[in-house]
């Protein structure tokens, strides 16, 4: 039994990876699943005899058919392009985000029908599908108005596989994630991605710019957090969930100025001191306009969990990655 994860080799990808292993390992895998699959255009960085890359685009059926067997109980549908470069080429994105993910759902409706058991998929959206004028804490069912080109496609790909979930095509799980930080390695093409290097780049003596105002409040996760979500979304059976699959997985509201404040507190006045600000309006076009706090009580209930404090989010960079 495999899950097959789309973007297996990318930031969220490899962790989810690793912790299926864990999983399998306990004997406690999601839906019995022995392997796992990555499918992604990188060869996934799991050395595990249990792992294999199938590399390649996902838009490529030759691709997806190699990657998709009738062995696949479960699917983790991650690869994507990101906000920022989806704001840039709006043809790239379009390609990747809805048509070749209307291209996996419907080979995943094949093989569902074939074996006669719909195959479960967590889908990764973003809190990004929500724009416009929004109330302090957005409730658990409010309007998608997406204000970019990366949450237009994201809204697109939850209409997709909800419709395909209400038919009986497959068994789909819409993760809303909140932005992750912090987000080791490298800057990312995310609009998002300072709300890593605010952080990332002083704890390693390296200076960082801020492109937005310290008032600006963000919907953070830290990245243990949201892949113990994403293992979680894969865990619930599909009587736990209502009609509409669209789920906001919980975060920590958080402004800027306080993350500024937790990096100061764990860091040290020196790094904190290493990040200046440089406004960029392209960046604040798109995040400002995401939401800052979700009712997330419903989703609490159903087991999904969120991080401490944004101290205890510093903490675990510096634990897992500079120690
Ligand atoms: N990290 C966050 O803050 C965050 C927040 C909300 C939602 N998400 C969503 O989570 C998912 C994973 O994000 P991530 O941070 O791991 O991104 P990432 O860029 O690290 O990983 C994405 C992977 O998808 C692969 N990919 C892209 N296009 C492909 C294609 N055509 N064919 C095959 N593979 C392709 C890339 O090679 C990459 O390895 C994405 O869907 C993203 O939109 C992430």
């Amino acid at each position: 039994m495999r899950i097959v994860i789309t973007g297996g080799a990318g930031f969220l990808g490899s962790m989810v990876t690793r912790a299926l292993l864990e999983r399998i390992d306990a004997g406690r895998a999601p839906l019995g699943a022995t392997h796992v699959t990555s499918l992604d255009l990188a060869t996934s960085p799991v050395a595990d005899p249990r792992v294999t890359s199938v590399v390649g685009n996902l838009a490529d059926p030759d691709v997806l058919a190699q990657a998709l067997g009738h062995d696949t109980v479960g699917v983790y549908h991650l690869a994507a392009v990101l906000s920022g470069g989806s704001e840039q080429d709006f043809d790239l994105a379009m390609a990747v985000n809805v048509d070749a993910t209307r291209a996996l759902l419907e080979r995943l409706r094949t093989n569902g029908q074939e074996s006669g058991r719909p195959v479960r998929l967590v889908f990764t959206s973003s809190l990004a599908v929500f724009g416009g004028q929004m109330p302090e804490v957005v409730p658990e069912h409010w309007a998608e108005q997406p204000d970019s080109t990366y949450g237009a496609l994201k809204a697109i790909g939850e209409l997709l596989v909800n419709e395909y979930s209400r038919k009986g095509f497959l068994d789909g799980r819409i993760c809303r994630l909140p932005t992750i930080s912090v987000r080791p390695g490298k800057p990312n093409s995310a609009a998002s991605s300072f709300a890593s290097g605010i952080l990332r780049e002083p704890l390693n003596g390296i200076p960082a710019e801020c492109p937005v105002p310290h008032e600006t409040r963000m919907w953070l996760s830290s990245p243990r957090t949201a892949v113990a979500n994403l293992v979680h979304a894969m865990d619930l059976s599909a009587d736990q969930l209502s009609g509409w699959r669209g789920m906001n997985v919980p975060g920590i509201c958080v402004t800027v100025q306080e993350m500024l404040d937790s990096l100061e507190r764990v860091g040290g006045a020196q790094a904190r001191a290493l990040v200046t600000d440089a406004p960029d309006q392209r960046v604040m076009d798109i995040v400002c306009s995401w939401p800052g706090d979700f009712d997330v009580q419903r989703m609490l209930e159903l087991g999904f969990v969120r991080d401490e404090d944004f101290d205890d989010v510093v903490r675990q960079y510096v634990s897992d990655h500079l120690r």
